[in-house]
C-alpha cells in the first residue's frame, strides 16, 4: 500500500525543472506567451457552440446564470492552479501536483483521467469546428459530401441552402418533403486534427506564435459581436424585453430550466471554460514559470469569464433562447441584427478561433503523457523528442489520430460532458492537493499563495463535485470505465517502471 502512495520528491522536480539540453522542451514562451495561450485554449467551442444548446435545452437566457456558477467554481480551482504551477514549474499540469502531494497513484489516476479533459477536448472542439467551417463553406455553395460532415446515423436534411442537422431544425418546420442523408462519419473534423498535429510535431515556438496571431482575431470577434449585437438591444429594447421574459424559464419537470436549469446548464458549458489549466502543461517552456503561471492561468480566466457573461447575454436577447440550438448560434444571434456580413464574419472567426484551442489541448496533452512517461509510469516512447524539432512528436502523432477518431462517429454533447466531468475530477484533485501539502509542507516557499485555505480548496471541492452531480449517469459510468482500464495499466506496466518506486530510500525522503 505504502508503494502507491509515494510521492515524487520536490529534489527530483526541482532537477527537472532546471534541466536544460538538447532532449529537453525550450524555454521560449513570456507572461503575454502565457496569458494568450490561455485564451487560446479557453474561447472555443463552449462559447461558439455549447452556449446555444444550454440556453435552448437547460437555462434559457438564464445561461448568463450558468456560466457566473461554472466561473466561479473555476476560480476556486484556478486559484489552487496558480499556487501549484508556481511552486512546481514542471510540464504536467494536475498530474505533476498530484505526484508531489498524493502519491503515485493518485498521480497516476489524474494523468490519465487528463485525457479526458485534453485529448477528448480536442476532439469536442474539432467536431464544432467541423460545424462552423461546413456552415460556411455552404453559404458559398461549397458542397463537401453531406455523409462525410457528420456522424454515423445522423440525419441531415437541406433547408434554406443548406444540409443541417434534422433535430436543430426550427420548431414548426415539416422536414418530410425535404432532402434527407445520413451521417457515415465526420471527415472535416479528421482533416483539421491532423492539421493541427502536423502543426504542433514542427514547434512549440511556432505554434505560440501562430497562437497569438490567433487569439487577437478571437477576441475580435467576439468584441464586434458584443458591439454590434449590444447596439442593436441598446436601439431594439423590446427586442431584448420579450427574449428575455421570463429569464429563468419555468422548469419542465425533468430538471430542465426553472433554479435547477442553471446549475444542470453550469455543467454543460463548464466545457467554455477549460483550458486555462492548460497554461500549466507548458511550465517547462516559460521563461520565468515561477512569477508567469499564476499571471497566465488566472489572467486568462478573469478575460473569459467576463466576456462569457456578455455574449451569453446578448444573444440571449438577440433571438428567442429556443433557437439555439444550432451548430452556429453565435452567427444566428448576429444575423437577427440585420447585418449581413456579421455572420461571416463569426464563422471566419470561430474557424480561426477553434483552431487554437485543439492546438493548446492537444499540446497539453502531448506534455502530459511526456511527463508520465519521463517519470517511467508509461512507456518510453511517449517521451521520445523529435531531435531536430524537439517536440514530443511520438505521443502528439498517437493522439493527434485519437483526437481525429473520436469526433468522425461520436457527437459533440456526449463528447463535451465526458470532458466536462473528466476535468471537474481533476479540478477536485487539485483543490485537494493545495490543501494537503499545506499541511504537510507549511513552510515551503509558495511564489504564489491560495487565500484562505482551506476555505477556497473546500468551496472548489464541494462546487466542481456538484457541477459533476448534474451530469448524466452514461458519463459518469464512461468515466469509471476509462478510470479502471486505467488502474489496468497502472498495475500492469507502471507500478514496475515507475523511476520514483526504484529510488534510494534517502533521496525519497525528500
Ligand atoms: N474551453 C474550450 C472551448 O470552449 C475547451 O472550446
Amino acid at each position: 500500500m505504502s508503494r502507491l502512495l509515494r510521492i515524487k520528491p520536490m529534489s527530483m522536480l526541482s532537477q527537472e525543472a532546471g534541466e536544460q539540453g538538447e532532449h529537453t522542451l525550450k524555454r521560449s514562451l513570456g507572461a503575454l506567451n502565457l496569458i494568450t495561450l490561455g485564451i487560446g485554449a479557453v474561447i472555443g467551442a463552449g462559447i461558439f457552440v455549447l452556449t446555444g444548446q444550454a440556453a435552448a435545452k437547460y437555462a434559457g437566457p438564464a445561461v448568463a446564470l450558468s456560466f457566473v456558477l461554472a466561473g466561479i467554481t473555476c476560480a476556486f480551482a484556478g486559484l489552487c492552479y496558480a499556487e501549484f504551477a508556481s511552486i512546481i514549474p514542471i510540464a504536467g499540469s494536475a498530474y505533476t501536483y498530484g505526484y508531489a502531494t498524493l502519491g503515485e497513484l493518485v498521480a497516476w489516476i489524474i494523468g490519465w483521467d487528463l485525457v479526458l479533459e485534453y485529448a477528448f477536448g480536442a476532439a469536442t472542439v474539432a467536431s464544432g469546428w467541423s460545424g462552423y467551417f461546413n456552415s460556411l463553406l455552404q453559404q458559398y455553395h461549397i458542397y463537401i459530401p453531406p455523409q462525410l460532415t457528420t456522424t454515423t446515423g445522423n440525419v441531415l436534411v437541406f433547408y434554406k441552402e443548406q444540409w443541417t442537422p434534422l433535430m436543430t431544425l426550427p420548431p414548426g418546420i415539416d422536414a418530410t418533403g425535404l432532402p434527407h442523408v445520413t451521417g457515415i462519419c465526420n471527415l472535416i473534423a479528421v482533416a483539421i486534427v491532423m492539421v493541427i498535429t502536423t502543426i504542433l510535431v514542427v514547434g512549440i515556438k511556432e505554434s505560440a506564435n501562430f497562437n497569438s496571431a490567433i487569439v487577437i482575431v478571437k477576441l475580435g470577434i467576439v468584441g464586434v459581436f458584443l458591439a454590434i449585437g449590444g447596439y442593436f438591444l441598446f436601439r431594439h429594447p423590446e427586442v431584448a424585453k420579450a427574449n428575455w421574459h421570463p429569464f429563468i424559464p419555468p422548469s419542465d419537470g425533468h430538471g430542465n430550466f426553472g433554479w435547477g436549469g442553471i446549475p444542470r446548464g453550469a455543467a454543460r458549458i463548464f466545457f467554455a471554460y477549460i483550458g486555462f489549466d492548460a497554461v500549466s502543461t507548458a511550465a517547462q517552456e516559460a521563461k520565468k514559470p515561477q512569477r508567469d503561471m499564476p499571471i497566465g492561468i488566472l489572467g486568462s480566466l478573469a478575460v473569459c469569464t467576463v466576456l462569457y457573461i456578455l455574449v451569453s447575454t446578448v444573444l440571449t436577447g438577440l433571438v428567442p433562447y429556443s433557437t439555439l440550438n444550432v451548430g452556429a448560434p453565435v452567427a444566428v444571434g448576429i444575423d437577427a441584427t440585420g447585418i449581413s456580413w456579421g455572420a461571416t464574419m463569426v464563422k471566419v472567426g470561430a474557424v480561426f478561433g477553434l483552431a487554437t484551442v485543439m492546438l493548446v489541448m492537444l499540446l497539453g496533452q502531448s506534455r502530459v503523457f511526456y511527463s508520465m512517461s519521463k517519470d517511467g509510469l508509461l512507456w518510453k516512447w511517449a517521451s521520445a523528442i523529435h531531435p531536430r524539432f524537439r517536440t514530443p512528436w511520438i505521443t502528439t502523432i498517437v493522439f493527434g489520430v485519437f483526437a481525429a477518431v473520436m469526433p468522425a462517429f461520436l457527437p459533440i454533447d456526449n463528447l463535451a460532458d465526458l470532458v466536462n466531468i473528466g476535468t471537474l475530477l481533476a479540478f477536485t484533485i487539485v483543490c485537494a492537493g493545495v490543501w494537503i501539502l499545506r499541511v504537510r509542507h507549511p513552510k515551503m516557499h509558495r511564489p504564489f499563495k491560495t487565500p484562505l485555505v482551506p476555505l477556497v480548496p473546500i468551496l472548489g471541492i464541494l462546487s466542481a463535485g456538484y457541477l459533476m452531480t448534474q451530469l448524466a449517469f452514461i458519463t459518469w459510468a464512461v468515466m469509471i470505465g476509462w478510470l479502471l482500464l486505467g488502474l489496468v495499466v497502472y498495475f500492469g506496466y507502471s507500478l514496475k517502471h515507475s523511476k520514483v518506486q526504484n529510488l534510494p530510500q534517502a533521496v525519497e525522503a525528500d
